[in-house]
């Protein structure tokens, strides 16, 4: 494949270029998908990324010509709606960011799964199950999809929300047909949104719909074989019944950020990967439970209001909005500046409530360390007086 550019050499495995041909003659998009990423990673390796990512962009598109031929993907579906019980989701481009005890674990669980084949072979293979549980926005379902990336399979969700829904057919059924159609696909398979299963307990339905529907699932789960990896995930994972528990040997609690991974979350999301190493500390260092897709939402704002003023980022307007955040609810930066103020009482607040020095409110502010200091000698005034 010849292409001109930047970077190396590109090397593409022709084992690739050819299942991506054949897939695309048999009209299977996940094939087509699986291979395309690949080929999109081999460009990456390279130094080629504008063509990884274009590449890439494709694979996301749902493949419309083919539908409206009257093609479908062989996915499982609801009989009495014929909706679709299992999506397809691309990997990701977006790195995931994690805390030590859980970069361990994830990291642990792709070695094993690399090296289920060896390790069935002496007896020593564990159920590649693994359970995500942690609040809203902490990066759950893009761990899973870290998986399957890691992996190189494709990444099926189920959202058993949906599936539990009353708008779908027999559930138990819907939830024996997922675990039938995964083995065969050598996928991930994501069982997002597991709280819904606990959710049956509620007086609308009676007890018998959910032991039947948390039996099927274990039923489901005992059935596959060594090589199929299930990840599910959970908000409330003290909800689960502790027989579903017991199945998933690998655990990761993602929780609210730690002060690493809040630094590496603004460094991504505010400073576009750019060294502003003191910045994202001091941020950091008064974020502390914000979800990742908290700092998200705020980074995002700030660069989008930064770059339609054609001005740098507002650092006063996120302190502001990180403050006004409360947990799962993220405020976001205020267009246009604050006044003296506003600016005059988040320096007070820096100071006493988060215990920043004057210099680094000074760097937040964009004042200089005499204005910080009478901005805050004002306020002892006012509380004496
Ligand atoms: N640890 C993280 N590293 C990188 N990005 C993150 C992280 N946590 C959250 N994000 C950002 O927030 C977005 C939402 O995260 P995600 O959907 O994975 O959360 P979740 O835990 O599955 O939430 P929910 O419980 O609401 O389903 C991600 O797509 C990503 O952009
Ligand atoms: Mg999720």
């Amino acid at each position: 494949m010849g292409y001109d550019g930047e970077g190396g050499n590109v090397i593409v495995d022709p084992k690739n270029v050819i299942e991506l041909t054949d897939a695309a003659l048999a009209a299977d998009y996940t094939r087509v998908r699986r291979a395309a990423n690949l080929i999109a990673r081999e460009f990456t390796k390279a130094g080629k990324e504008a063509v990884a990512r274009e590449l890439r962009s494709l694979v996301r598109k749902r493949g419309v010509p083919l539908r409206a031929s009257g093609y479908l993907e062989a996915l499982p579906v609801d009989s009495k709606s014929r909706l679709p019980l299992v999506e397809e989701q691309p990997w990701p481009e977006a790195p995931v960011f994690l805390g030590k005890e859980a970069n361990r674990i994830f990291h642990d669980f792709l070695m094993d799964a690399q090296h289920v084949g060896e390790l069935s072979a002496k007896g020593l293979a564990s159920r590649l199950c693994l359970l995500l549980s942690g609040p809203p926005g902490t990066g759950k379902t893009l761990l899973a999809a870290h998986v399957a990336a890691q992996l190189s399979r494709p990444f099926y969700v189920v959202r058993l929300d949906s599936v539990i829904s009353s708008l779908l057919g027999d559930t138990a059924k819907n939830i024996r047909s997922v675990f039938d159609f995964v083995p065969s696909q050598k996928a991930v398979l994501l069982l997002d949104e597991m709280d819904a299963l606990a959710k049956l307990r509620d007086d609308r339905h009676e007890l018998g719909e959910l032991k039947r529907v948390v039996n099927t699932v274990i039923q489901g789960l005992d059935s596959l074989d060594s090589h199929t990896v299930v990840i599910a995930a959970t908000n409330h994972p003290h909800l689960l019944d502790s027989a579903v528990w017991r199945r998933f040997p690998y655990k990761i609690n993602l929780g609210y950020p730690d002060m690493g991974v809040r630094k590496d979350l603004w460094t991504h999301f505010l400073f576009e990967d750019q060294d502003e190493s003191q910045l994202s500390e001091l941020l950091a260092s008064f974020s502390k439970g914000l979800s990742g897709a908290d700092i998200e939402a705020i980074g995002l704002a700030a660069r989008r209001h930064a770059l339609l003023n054609s001005q740098s980022v507002d650092l006063a307007a996120v302190a502001l909005a990180v403050l006004h955040s409360e947990q799962g609810k993220s405020a976001l930066p205020q267009r246009g500046g604050l006044d003296a103020e506003q600016k005059r009482r988040l320096a007070q607040e820096l100071k006493v409530r988060n215990g920043l020095t004057g210099a680094a409110i000074s760097r937040l502010l964009g004042v200089t360390r005499q204005a910080v200091y009478s901005y805050l000698k004002r306020d002892a005034e006012n509380q004496h007086g």
